[in-house]
């Protein structure tokens, strides 16, 4: 199969600038010991964006793909995140993170979840805050975070958040804190982008791959990259990541979007940022 060259994914510039593969390359629930092969693999299909989080347990094993790929640091785009436990203590978690990965500077990190019950989240952003303005973050942004929360952290930040990342896939689409995002100029990233493989059988995601001539997974992801989504599916198998890259290439038509966007129902598949609060998160 070819190779997919990285400069075919397109970037997104975030509101600070920096910009960003639109199509990254998740790590989520990826085992730590499979993880450097599986990232060495993403890494040699042509993804530049992996995505990984403190809470994953596995940010040493895509440091050392990294490493072992001989590519150069300035072009990969690499983002981790905050440990909801550790909120509390954001510098030291992300010093942590940071000596985990081997790498001197971040990409982009993010508060994992909210956690509203703990009240922290204010405190942490004034952390990260600081470590943007050292040069150790290049972006700083949020996960997980609910209209409200958004409300709540814009009433102290001096920074706005570059990024969003929540769940978001054709049965669960949160269009109006998309919206909300997007006017403040936050960028919307999608997790779970597949609904973690459950929205691959819908019916007009089969038929519109059908029509096209693609897999279902194509056809989703065109239909996030079409709405300005960045996206990082996962997939621990080198001929499922190489097709999901192959998605930049797909040109949807505004009926078969409209068809896909009518999918939704609600149909959430994480947890409700609203409640949760799992500390080793
Ligand atoms: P696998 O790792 O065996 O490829 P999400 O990114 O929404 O969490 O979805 C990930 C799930 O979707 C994984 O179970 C993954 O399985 C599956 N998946 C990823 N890419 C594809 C693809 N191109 N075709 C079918 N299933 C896929």
């Amino acid at each position: 199969m070819p190779v997919t060259p990285a400069s075919t994914v397109p970037n997104v510039t975030l509101n600070n600038g920096v910009q960003v593969p639109q199509l990254g390359f998740g790590v989520f629930q990826v085992p730590p010991e499979e993880t450097q092969r599986i990232v060495e693999d993403a890494l040699e299909a042509g993804y530049r964006h992996i995505d990984t989080a403190a809470a994953y347990r596995n940010e040493a094993a895509v440091g050392a793909a990294i490493a072992a790929s001989g590519i150069p640091r300035a072009d990969i785009f690499l983002t981790t995140k905050l440990r909801n436990g550790e909120q509390g203590t954001a510098r030291e978690a992300f010093r942590n993170s940071r000596r985990e990965l081997g790498v001197d500077y971040v990409d982009l990190y993010l508060i994992h979840w909210p956690v509203p019950s703990r009240n922290l989240f204010n405190e942490a952003w004034k952390v990260m805050e600081s470590l943007h303005a050292d040069g150790e973050i290049r972006a700083i942004g949020v996960s997980n975070f609910l209209a409200d929360h958004l409300d709540t952290l814009l009433q102290s930040a001096e920074v706005v958040p570059a990024v969003n990342q929540f769940e978001l896939h054709p049965t669960f689409q949160q269009p109006e804190l998309a919206a909300k995002s997007r006017t403040l100029g936050i960028a919307v990233e999608a997790y779970s982008p597949l609904g973690q493989g459950a929205d691959l059988n819908a019916g007009a995601v089969t038929s519109t791959a059908d029509k096209h001539n693609i897999s279902p997974a194509r056809v989703i992801l065109a239909w996030h990259l079409a709405q300005g989504t960045i996206v990082i599916p996962k997939s621990a198998n080198s001929g499922r990541m190489r097709d999901n890259l192959a998605a930049v290439d797909v040109v949807l038509s505004p009926s078969e979007i409209n068809a896909i966007a009518a999918l939704e129902a609600g149909a959430r598949i994480g947890s409700d940022p609203a409640v949760a609060a799992h500390s080793q998160m």
